[in-house]
């Protein structure tokens, strides 16, 4: 067997170039499938410098059953049920995606599959967590009703 020059034998062990970057884009294209898709976690934040969230919304509009969205001004839902008004905060206690309603049947997360009935308790897993039940509260003169985002309040307080 005879020698190979070194520039042969370095091309014969180290990959080209055009060999690495070929490498490269089929890994990532590779991760970018959809077998391979992450279920986007959102970066951690620390508290809202402004907790208090004034909305257009009412006590007497508010009739039992109906869910309003707040998740872009705050990430928060209001709800009413037969025992009057609560905040329920849209951050899931798994690892913080925001939980959409579903209506009646209470919340899911998308990103890891959660769900949370109305009064925010987890009905499936992975979150081990309920929902935060937040402070309401109504501002005069016309009574709308604000929710304090920094403020944990038992599950039973209601407006
Ligand atoms: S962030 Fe994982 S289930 Fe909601």
């Amino acid at each position: 067997m005879t020698a190979l020059p070194p520039h042969e034998k370095d091309s014969m062990t180290t990959p080209s170039r055009r060999t690495f970057c070929a490498t490269c884009c089929t890994l990532l294209a590779a991760a970018a499938l959809p077998g391979h898709a992450q279920a986007p976690v959102p970066p951690e934040k620390g508290p809202d410098p402004q907790p208090l969230k004034r909305t257009e919304a009412t006590r007497a509009g508010l009739t039992p059953g109906r869910v309003l969205d707040y998740r872009k001004a705050g990430a928060f839902y209001l709800i009413a049920d037969a025992r009057g008004i609560f905040a329920l905060t849209a951050v899931c206690t798994h690892r913080g995606c925001l939980v959409l309603s579903e209506g009646a049947e209470g919340f899911g997360c998308p990103c890891h599959d959660s769900a949370y009935n109305l009064q925010g308790e987890v009905t499936e897993g992975p979150a081990k967590l309920p929902l935060r039940h937040l402070e309401v509260t109504e501002v005069e003169p016309k009574g709308l009703l604000q929710v304090d985002v920094s403020r944990t309040v038992s599950p039973e307080t209601r407006l």
